[in-house]
């Protein structure tokens, strides 16, 4: 068995990450841009004012993922890029960048897959209350239609969020991300239920306006469970667990996939939440649940659960001296078995696996060359557990390397490297590295290498 006819080989990257070009041809200010500037909040002061420069040497990364023999590219558009208020006027130049991005992508090849929003969100909405306020679900759909008259004649695969677990949760409510607050439980809450709104607007919006018939999806994360043994009371732990909110956070799987999928809050949450539950309309929910078409699973790791034969699950801890990427992500392949699997279970859609890679410690070797053994031995692994998932029945559609190209890791800044393209970000210069190489046969063998 394998991967299916038509499986969409990808990678992925995000626009503050890769772009640079913060003050360019127009371009407003992001949450990004700002967080930036405050002392101590960004690895050494690292700044996405340049990083790699793609948004000038588009068309050498282009040229680079064909010889790559890339299928599909996820990028994601810089929203103060397009519109440098948020909202109003929008701006000719930066729409005109991700029109030429398209086009080249095409030419070449490469399917687009676009994501509306990771995590780049306009400083001047922020100051009008950003993600709390209630109009904020209106500015994406508003700027969501801009893309979508623009880009849909050619572009027909849609990612509305990225990680909202990420943007609300890092960046609401413990700060490490854009645009850094530490708010009230209550707001937190606020902040994600117009997230929530947001994704249900734009989809929406990219139904009533596309020029071609859309796919659209949405990519979330969340720690996937894994089972201690294959023992039934096993896998029944780690899915109960899987899909269980147990603390006041947003790092659970379900707060935000049930609402956008199933069209309703989940009733753990609502119950440990009650105090701080905010009010909503009640037509709301229709609003967030639309129909989609795909699952986007951003899936890193995950965590042992055993069954404790009280109804009660218990985290095992791993065995002392695992492997451990250079962020100190534990290396565990049977996330992509049981991510994908219990996801699909759950939410009836197929899965695209949106994100997974690994930041490792790269530099060019004496040859020239970047030999980065352990990506290719994680890549290899994960993807024979995602493949295992597939022949046991999950409906899956892609797989998106993350990442194309070495990048800003948000407060981490250049210090990881996730890319299969090494960047040096003293000349900008790019090199492939091993890992590119055998993705590429990868792909030219659907998987069967593998
Ligand atoms: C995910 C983000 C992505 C990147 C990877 C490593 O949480 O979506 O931008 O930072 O992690």
């Amino acid at each position: 068995m394998s991967f299916p006819d038509g499986f969409v080989w990808g990678a992925a990257a995000a626009s503050y990450q890769i772009e640079g070009g913060a003050y360019d041809d127009g371009k407003g200010l992001s949450v990004w841009d700002m967080m930036c500037r405050q002392p101590g909040k960004i690895r050494e002061g690292n700044t996405g004012e340049v990083s790699c420069d793609h948004y000038h040497r588009y068309r050498e990364d282009i040229g680079l993922m064909k010889k790559i023999g890339l299928k599909a590219y996820r990028l994601s558009i810089s929203w103060p890029r397009v519109l440098p208020d948020g909202v109003g006027k929008v701006n000719g130049k930066g729409l005109a960048f991700y029109d030429q991005l398209i086009d080249a992508l095409l030419e070449n090849g490469i399917q687009p897959w676009v994501t509306l929003f990771h995590w780049d969100y306009p400083y001047s909405l922020y100051t009008r209350g950003g993600w709390l306020n209630r109009n904020s679900s209106d500015w994406f759909a508003e700027y969501t239609e801009v893309i979508v008259r623009k880009l849909s004649d050619r572009v027909s695969h849609w990612l509305t969020l990225n990680e909202p677990q990420c943007f609300i949760g890092s960046g609401h409510q413990t700060g490490e991300h854009a645009p850094g607050l530490r708010l009230g439980f209550s707001d937190v809450l606020l902040a994600a239920h117009n997230a929530l709104l947001a994704h249900g607007k734009a989809v929406q919006t990219i139904r009533a306006y596309s020029k071609t018939e859309p796919t659209i999806g949405v990519a979330p994360v969340g720690v996937v469970k894994i089972p201690a043994t294959n023992a039934h009371r096993d896998i029944e732990a780690a899915r109960t667990d899987m899909f269980s909110i147990k603390f006041k956070d947003c790092s659970n799987n379900t707060w935000f996939a049930d609402p956008m999928i199933l069209g309703n809050y989940p009733e753990d949450g609502l119950k440990l939440f009650e105090k701080e539950m905010p009010a909503f309309l009640s037509d709301d929910m229709t609003t967030i649940c639309q129909p989609l078409d795909f699952y986007g699973a951003n899936i890193y790791g995950g965590q042992i659960v055993a069954s404790d034969c009280q109804e009660e699950t218990k985290v095992i801890k791993n065995p002392d001296g695992p492997p451990l990427t250079s962020m100190q992500w534990p290396v565990m392949p049977e996330a992509l078995y049981w991510g994908p699997k219990f996801l699909y279970e759950r939410y009836k859609l197929p899965i695209v696996v949106t994100e997974n890679g690994m930041a490792n410690c790269d530099w060019i070797h004496r040859d020239g060359k970047v030999h980065d053994v352990q990506r290719i031995d994680f890549i290899a692994r994960y993807l024979s557990e995602y493949k295992r998932a597939i022949n046991d029945g999950v409906a899956a559609q892609g797989y998106f390397l993350w990442s194309i190209i070495d990048n800003f890791e948000w407060a981490h800044g250049y210090k990881q490297r996730f890319g299969i393209i090494f960047v040096n970000y003293a000349t900008g210069e790019r090199t492939l590295k091993d890992s590119a190489y055998w993705y590429k046969e990868v792909i030219s063998s659907n998987g069967n290498m593998l």
